[in-house]
């Protein structure tokens, strides 16, 4: 089979509605090549500190392209969450058909400020977990910064380990300079689980 093939077959239950804890009901469907134009508006709405931490910058049509091109390949899957034709957030998992590092997921989730802090964040987190494990990857990791204390907080709630700090790894929009803290979530409590976790 394919990538595709293997993406296509992990995403046969989509679209979902799910219910959030103030009782919004949102649908949860795999972005496509077709959707440039809803995350580029997403990416407008999102406020200036948002946007100086975003990984990769999706107010650039040029970095959408990218992501979608992906997309088309499976070597990401993104589950957008709507509000009719709106995106209010996403999860996206980026893989690697790299040799060492094919087990391994990066995830990026990000959701509109409204929506924050009514359980979007562990549904998505929840169903782009469920798409790694079946794409056979064995452990998920996130990116931010030490700045970025809420959302560390928030990936640490829902199961995630600090695993690293690099120096001075990132530059952001302002072109100021960031460590960069690695957080984990082993899918199959494989390996090497720190005893202690790093304090970052
Ligand atoms: C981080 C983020 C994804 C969390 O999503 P969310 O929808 O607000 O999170 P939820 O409401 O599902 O909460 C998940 C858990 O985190 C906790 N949490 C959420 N935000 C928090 C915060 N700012 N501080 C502390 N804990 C927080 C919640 O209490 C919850 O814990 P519980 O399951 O024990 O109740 C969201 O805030 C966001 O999009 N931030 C901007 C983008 C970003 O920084 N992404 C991370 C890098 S990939």
């Amino acid at each position: 089979m394919s990538r595709t093939d293997d993406v296509a077959a992990v995403l046969t239950s989509y679209p979902q509605n799910i219910t959030l804890d103030d009782d919004t009901v949102l649908t949860l469907r795999p972005a496509t090549p077709d959707d440039k134009e809803a995350i580029l508006a997403f990416a407008k709405g999102l406020d200036e500190n948002d946007l100086l931490f975003l990984r990769v910058d999706i107010t650039k049509a040029t970095a959408v392209n990218n992501w979608l091109k992906n997309v088309k390949s499976g070597n990401t899957v993104s589950l957008l969450a709507m509000d009719g034709d709106q995106v209010v957030g996403y999860a996206t998992v980026d893989t690697n058909p790299a040799y060492w590092t094919r087990r391994v997921g990066e995830i990026r989730i990000n959701i509109a400020a409204a929506l924050r802090s009514k359980g979007l964040g562990r549904h998505l987190t929840s169903k782009i977990f469920d798409v790694a494990r079946d794409l056979g990857l064995k452990k998920i990791i996130a990116h931010m910064t030490p700045d970025q204390a809420g959302a560390q907080a928030a990936f640490q709630r829902l199961g995630f380990q600090p695993e690293a700090l690099l120096a001075d790894y990132i530059e952001d929009r302002a072109g100021n300079v960031h460590d960069l803290a690695i957080m984990s979530y082993e899918i199959e409590g494989l390996t090497s689980q720190v005893d202690e976790p790093l304090r970052l």
